[in-house]
């Protein structure tokens, strides 16, 4: 190996170490109570727009929201409002961690002097990986750093989740975090710590499926306040149709809510504002179920 390719093997070890013992630092502190609310389900059930429209909520109650994205699609923050002209300005997280690194250090390494002294609070978080989509409406960007395959548990991850999980939450902050389809992110610690999971469902087999497994693993991950919502309910026969699927796994679920099928929604996508203005029957249900979440 030559000097250069042994200086870089180096350096990346001590940042991972870095990494690493930075994300173990967070976690020295009991985990962080707090509002934090995941949403999941399977894909297009409507995780990202239900998301967005309890963020606005939130905001408007006079809350300070900090919106996790940690789909790779990286969609919430037009959800939000956020002008998709400007979407190369959306950092991820993941990038970011290396940007910080450039930012703050002239060597390698020592840089990450700059990161370990990271409060573990929103706004610190927020200044240093975040960005402000509107008044107190923050966002911040996982990116693709899962590695499904393997399970990974590279730093970066490591870092996230306890960014995620651990940073300290005001009485007026929430957190809320919308995820990929699936449920790979209970794999990892990501969820760990959540008061409330809001698992979503559309009616269809498949949707419900997911929904109770994401149910379960929430469950075993010891969320205290797990939530179904049946959203693109048509009528009755959806609702029954989809009580019938869930059967006696009903008790994994503290509450169940249902969303209609509005095509508004659709038609007023991506930004959830102009839908909150016009007050269509499915923000209705949102609000309801949002006075349920509080
Ligand atoms: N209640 C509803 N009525 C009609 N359309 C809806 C409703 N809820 C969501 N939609 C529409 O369904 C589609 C998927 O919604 P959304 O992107 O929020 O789902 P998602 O679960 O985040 O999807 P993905 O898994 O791809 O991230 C969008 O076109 C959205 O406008
Ligand atoms: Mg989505």
């Amino acid at each position: 190996m030559s000097q250069d390719e042994q200086e870089i093997k180096t350096n990346e070890k001590e940042r991972r170490d870095k990494v690493l013992s930075l994300a173990d630092e967070l976690k020295s502190d009991e985990l962080a109570d707090g509002f934090r609310v995941v949403v999941t389900g399977k894909g297009g059930v409507g995780k990202t727009t239900l998301t967005a429209l309890l963020a606005q909520f939130f905001a408007k109650d006079k809350y300070q929201v900090l919106a996790v994205d940690e789909d790779p699609q990286q969609n919430l923050a037009f959800s939000l409002g956020f002008p998709e002209e400007k979407a190369d300005e959306i950092l991820p997280v993941s990038k970011n961690i290396d940007y910080v690194e450039e930012k703050t250090g002239a060597r390698p390494g020592e840089s990450w002097g700059a990161m370990m002294n990271l409060n573990p609070d929103v706004s610190d978080v927020v200044n240093r990986f975040g960005m402000e989509i509107k008044d107190r409406i923050n966002l911040l960007v996982i990116g693709s750093v899962i590695q499904a395959a393997t399970g990974c548990l590279c730093p970066e991850n490591a870092l996230l989740d306890s960014i995620v999980g651990y940073i300290k939450l005001r009485d007026d902050e929430v957190i809320l975090m919308d995820t990929q389809a699936g449920v790979e992110h209970f794999g990892r610690s990501l969820a760990e710590g959540f008061s409330n999971a809001v698992i979503i469902t559309e009616p269809s087999f498949n949707a419900v499926q997911v929904a109770l497994h994401s149910g379960q693993l929430a469950d075993q991950l010891g969320i205290e306040n797990i939530h179904l919502v049946v959203n693109k309910v048509r009528g009755e026969k959806d609702q029954a149709k989809v009580m019938e699927r869930v059967g006696d796994k009903k008790e994994l679920f503290d509450q169940i809510h249902y969303l209609p099928f509005d095509e508004e929604v659709y038609l007023n996508e991506p930004d959830v504002a102009p839908l909150l203005e016009k007050d269509t029957p499915y923000v209705q249900a949102v609000r309801e179920l949002y006075d349920a979440l509080l």
